[in-house]
């Protein structure tokens, strides 16, 4: 009877892969692990585009002094938002003068009708500087930055709102949001969109406009946001090359009016659909006295009180049914440290009755084959991917690499049915162009020195079993990697019922709602297989393909666990099929979930 089941699972799987062959069919997570699959860069396409100038009409100010620009959303929880903007000027160059934060007030009059504000908030505001001690870098200070905090909103409500100082008076234009649907097992959000990587050059600006035109409700933002630290005028002097022009400067400036111009640009999109977001490293950014991340911290609000966070750097909260953890990548992230802790708690506190969807987000890949920060990040993987799987996460987002990759469901390198999915979207377009080399293409494995993440240790490791054992790189495409294209692009997620999710990536070379997409599967969540459930449950997994070769077949019942060999010609006892299946998973092949 086994083996039938077994025989109808392989002619599933034969249909399946017609199916996807021919093009119309979306296939889902459960007929994976799928063959690993390349698309290399089009070599019609430019691998990168210049930097949008600041004297673009959409980076310029375009209000007087003490109005409200950069206006921009974050959901702080269920009922309330996070409104922020910026007010004053911006000073750079030498003798910058700080503004007084509480020179203008921070109000925020909303309502559920146009032009009539029923409520009103007031919140606070700050600015910061970037300073530099060496000669003809340039030191800046913000424009004052305000945040509120709006509540008692009603879900999937429309807001009218306007921000400002109605002493002065500077209120600004009128400004709509719609409220995401309350935590619950059959509300989500329509569609969530993620970018990565996304700086501030001709082809970020074509993401943006697809991103806008595919009408998401909120916004994951994975990182590496304005590339402010890579602006080609550097030194405020134009200079292509900073360590050229200032060989000693012991810190790479950063040209902070780039987060100014970034923040007009966004506006149109973020003053209506909250975007969320986790620094990355271009948001490290050094200055004087070891100061680092300021702008990040500064600029953005993010519900990390709310989720008992008590650092910007990582944070979590619920978009409907989904839980989204924001990892910070560039702090501690030590099984020792607070955001551990914080982390565990966090994902102890999720009731998956509530909220069934568990999502992560962190800048760095953990799962990655390209060149470009290959195992870079190994040491964080090391340290919090055991705790993730524990809890089931479903979902793993990270951009860092310029391209985009999905992998197959993979726990500890290893294919695993209950391992999160992971999908890397670097691809925003910054200025760094698009990643092509792979780390398992003929001369590309990174070597040893390289791939030094920016913050952590290095735990660079050779695999210890599968086609790579004892290497570091691949001679082919990782098993555990699926698909990977290099090409710009952003993702959309369509959370459709508590097991089912829509995936599609969007190419920035494809025609807006041309009946194609870059990728796209159903990414289907299996509750009853994989969740910590309360019954005792011995479940073994493995790679599909390896399974079929070595005619090994497993099924689970209760607390036995029976193995079965397809072809059995020895007639081995159940002992040694359990020995064979041992040895298999001792081997790093296959892997034993256990459940109580
Ligand atoms: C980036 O944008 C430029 C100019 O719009 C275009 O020529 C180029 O092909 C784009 N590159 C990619 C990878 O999309
Ligand atoms: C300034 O106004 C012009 C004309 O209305 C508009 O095209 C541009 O996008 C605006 N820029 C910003 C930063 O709001
Ligand atoms: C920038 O600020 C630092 C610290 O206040 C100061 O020492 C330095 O002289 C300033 N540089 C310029 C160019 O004003
Ligand atoms: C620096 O700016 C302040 C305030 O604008 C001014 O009082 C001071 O004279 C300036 N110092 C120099 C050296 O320019
Ligand atoms: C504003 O700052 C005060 C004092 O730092 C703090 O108690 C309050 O919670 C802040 N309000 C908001 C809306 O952040
Ligand atoms: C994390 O742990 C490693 C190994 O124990 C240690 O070398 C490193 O300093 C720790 N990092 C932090 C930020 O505590
Ligand atoms: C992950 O795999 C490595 C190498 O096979 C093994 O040493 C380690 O114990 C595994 N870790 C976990 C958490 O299973
Ligand atoms: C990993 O394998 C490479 C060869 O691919 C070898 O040079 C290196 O020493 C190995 N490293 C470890 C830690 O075993
Ligand atoms: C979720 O949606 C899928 C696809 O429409 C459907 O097959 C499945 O039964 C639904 N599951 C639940 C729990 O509603
Ligand atoms: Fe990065």
């Amino acid at each position: 009877m086994e083996d039938c089941k077994l025989c109808m699972l392989v002619t599933f799987f034969l249909i399946i892969t017609k199916m996807v062959a021919t093009g119309k069919y979306i296939p889902t997570t459960l007929e994976g692990p799928f063959d690993p699959v390349t698309i290399r860069f089009d070599p019609s396409l430019r691998q990168g585009s210049d930097d949008i100038p600041m004297d673009d009409p959409r980076l310029k100010k375009n209000v007087t002094s003490m109005f409200p620009e950069q206006i921009a959303l974050a959901l702080s929880t269920p009922t309330s938002m996070w409104v922020s903007w910026v007010t004053g000027d911006a000073q750079i160059g030498s003798n910058v003068t700080a503004l007084d934060p509480t020179s203008v007030a921070s109000e925020v009059w909303y309502g559920k009708e146009s032009g009539k504000y029923t409520n009103k908030k007031t919140g606070n505001a700050t600015v910061y500087s970037q300073l530099y001690l060496f000669e003809g870098l340039l030191n800046y200070t913000s424009g004052i930055i305000h945040h509120v905090r709006i509540d008692g909103l009603e879900p999937g409500t429309k807001y009218y709102y306007k921000c400002g100082d109605s002493s002065l008076p500077a209120m600004s234009d009128e400004h709509v949001f719609e409220t995401l649907l309350l935590p619950g097992p059959n509300s989500y959000p329509r569609r969530i969109a993620l970018i990565g990587d996304l700086g501030l050059t001709s082809n970020s600006s074509t993401t943006i406009d697809h991103l806008t035109r595919n009408d998401p409700s909120l916004i994951l933002m994975v990182g590496d946001l304005t590339y402010a630290n890579q602006y080609l005028t550097t030194g405020g002097k134009g200079v292509p090359c900073f360590s050229c022009a200032f060989p000693d400067a012991p810190i790479r400036e950063t040209y902070q009016p780039r987060w100014d111009g970034w923040g007009r640009f966004m506006k149109p999109l973020i003053s209506r659909v909250p975007m969320m977001v986790i620094e990355g490293n271009h948001e490290i950014e050094p200055q004087v006295a070891g100061i680092t991340f300021k702008s990040y911290l500064t600029r953005f609000a993010v519900p990390a009180e709310e989720s008992g966070s008590n650092t910007n750097f990582y944070y979590s909260f619920d978009a409907g049914g989904v839980h989204v953890i924001m990892l910070g990548a560039y702090v501690d992230y030590n099984s020792t440290g607070a955001q551990y802790a914080w982390l565990k708690e966090d994902l102890h506190k999720v009731d998956r009755m509530v909220t069934p969807w568990l999502v992560a987000a962190m800048h760095p890949p953990w799962y990655n084959s390209y060149s470009s920060h290959y195992q870079e990040f190994e040491c964080m993987r090391l340290e919090m991917e055991e705790l993730l799987y524990q809890y089931g996460v479903d979902i793993i987002f990270s951009g860092h690499v310029h391209a985009y990759e999905r992998m197959n469901r993979v726990y500890n390198y290893t294919l695993h049915a209950c391992g999160p999915v992971y999908i890397t979207v670097g691809d925003g377009g910054n200025i760094e162009k698009v990643d092509v080399d792979h780390a398992d293409d003929p001369g590309k494995c990174p070597s040893e020195g390289h791939n030094i993440p920016e913050f952590g240790g290095v735990c660079h490791l050779n695999f210890s079993s599968g086609p790579a054992k004892g290497k570091f790189c691949w001679d082919r495409q990782p098993e555990w990697s699926a698909f990977r294209e290099s090409s710009f692009g952003h993702g959309i997620l369509e959370v459709l019922n508590s097991t089912y999710a829509l995936w599609t990536w969007h190419r920035n070379q494809d025609i807006y709602k041309e009946e194609s997409s870059g990728d796209q599967l159903y990414i289907v969540r299996q509750p009853e297989l994989c969740s910590p459930s309360t019954s005792l449950k011995v479940i073994f997994h493995f790679n599909i393909r390896e399974l079929l070769f070595n005619s090994l077949f497993y099924f689970s019942c209760g607390k036995r666990i029976e193995v079965s060999l397809k072809r059995d010609p020895m007639r081995l006892s159940k002992e040694r099929k359990q020995k064979k299946v041992q040895r298999y998973l001792q081997n790093g092949r296959g892997f034993c979930h256990c459940s109580s």
